[in-house]
């Protein structure tokens, strides 16, 4: 009789087997942390309802982009498609929000936990995080005035290589980075750059919460903004044009629809905060140079 497989067959065999419980240890484990139950916080948020409300919660919205994410009506949309890492819809919160509490939504916006109790991947709650609590309650009066619209959206699907970055916690949920970058904020630089640190909050998403950049979107450390003069710094930030009529991927991307709502006022306002940041820094680093000199 002949044998079933030659010994080249097993070798093979044995690879493939290799191979395939690889892939199931990888996708299994990954999924399981993607799924992982969370305790939820306890939030009291409830809506605003002054006559302001919806127009400031408007503002939070846009500045925040919470559209660019889940579309002009709420209606969710593909934002992110970059296989074999990852895919990602906003949902489509104008029929998800019908029925969740103020509380719950406000919970999902500023600690990554879902009204399911799900923890929230790539959704920037850990920017969020920042937003007062008048903030939070502008913005939900502002969602709940979205009627019903559009299809329900896919979950974030996750590819091969984004699996591999969770198990290697590269890729994380929102309360896990919340966690991470808890001790993290940004830096103080005196009562009479206030209003520009606030408007700074604006910048985490993308530059840190320290504003120092990060190594996934290759985004830079805002100190040099203060190599900006204010008319190029208003520009960008209007036009998303950097100095010398460059086009800056993202940051050209986001800053028409986003920062254009910011007066000249604030721009300037966050103009001398990071200049302030700026300085501070060159001058600690300086002291380091001074002590390293002199011993
Ligand atoms: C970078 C894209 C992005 C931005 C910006 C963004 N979101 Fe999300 N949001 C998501 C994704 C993705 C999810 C779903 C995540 C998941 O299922 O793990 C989500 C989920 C949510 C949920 C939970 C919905 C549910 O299913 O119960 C709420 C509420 C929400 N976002 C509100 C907001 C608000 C308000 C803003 C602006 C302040 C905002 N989002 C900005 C991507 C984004
Ligand atoms: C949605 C993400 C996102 C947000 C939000 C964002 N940025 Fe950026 N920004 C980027 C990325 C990515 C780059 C690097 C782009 C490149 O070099 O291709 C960048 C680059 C920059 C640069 C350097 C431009 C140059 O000359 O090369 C400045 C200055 C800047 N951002 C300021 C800001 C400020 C101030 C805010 C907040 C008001 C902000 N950004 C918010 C993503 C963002």
């Amino acid at each position: 009789m002949r044998p079933f497989l030659t010994w080249g067959g097993y070798a093979l065999a044995a690879v493939i087997g290799l191979v395939l419980a690889v892939v199931g240890a990888i996708y299994g484990g990954s999924e399981a942390i993607i799924r992982w139950p969370v305790d939820a916080p306890t939030v009291r948020t409830m809506a605003s309802h002054d006559p302001g409300a919806v127009a400031r919660g408007r503002r939070v919205a846009i500045v925040n982009g919470c559209h660019d994410c889940h579309g002009a009506a709420l209606e969710g949309k593909l934002f992110h498609d970059e296989m074999p890492i990852v895919r990602a819809y906003g949902p489509n919160l104008s029929r998800a929000l019908v029925g969740q509490s103020d509380a719950a939504i406000d919970r999902a916006i500023r600690h990554g936990v879902a009204a399911d109790g799900r923890r929230l991947w790539m959704m920037p709650s850990s920017a969020f995080s920042h937003l007062t609590d008048r903030e939070a309650a502008d913005l939900v009066a502002y969602l709940r005035t979205f009627r019903p619209t559009g299809a329900t959206q896919p979950r974030f699907e996750v590819g091969p290589l984004g699996r591999v970055a969770v198990l290697m916690g590269q890729f994380r949920s929102e309360p896990a980075t919340l966690k991470a970058e808890a001790a993290m904020s940004l830096e103080e630089v005196g009562p009479e750059h206030a209003r520009g640190r606030d408007i700074a909050r604006a910048c985490i998403e993308c530059h840190g919460p320290a504003l120092k950049g990060r190594e996934m979107l290759k985004s830079p450390n805002l100190t040099m903004a203060a190599s900006y003069d204010a008319q190029d710094f208003e520009t960008l930030l209007r036009t998303g044009i950097a100095a010398g009529g460059r086009r800056v991927g993202l940051m050209t991307q986001v800053s028409p629809q986003r920062f254009n709502v910011l007066t000249s006022d604030e721009i300037a306002a966050l103009h001398g905060y990071l200049k302030a940041r700026a300085q501070r820094e060159i001058a600690s680093a300086d002291g380091v140079a001074v002590a390293a000199r002199h011993p």
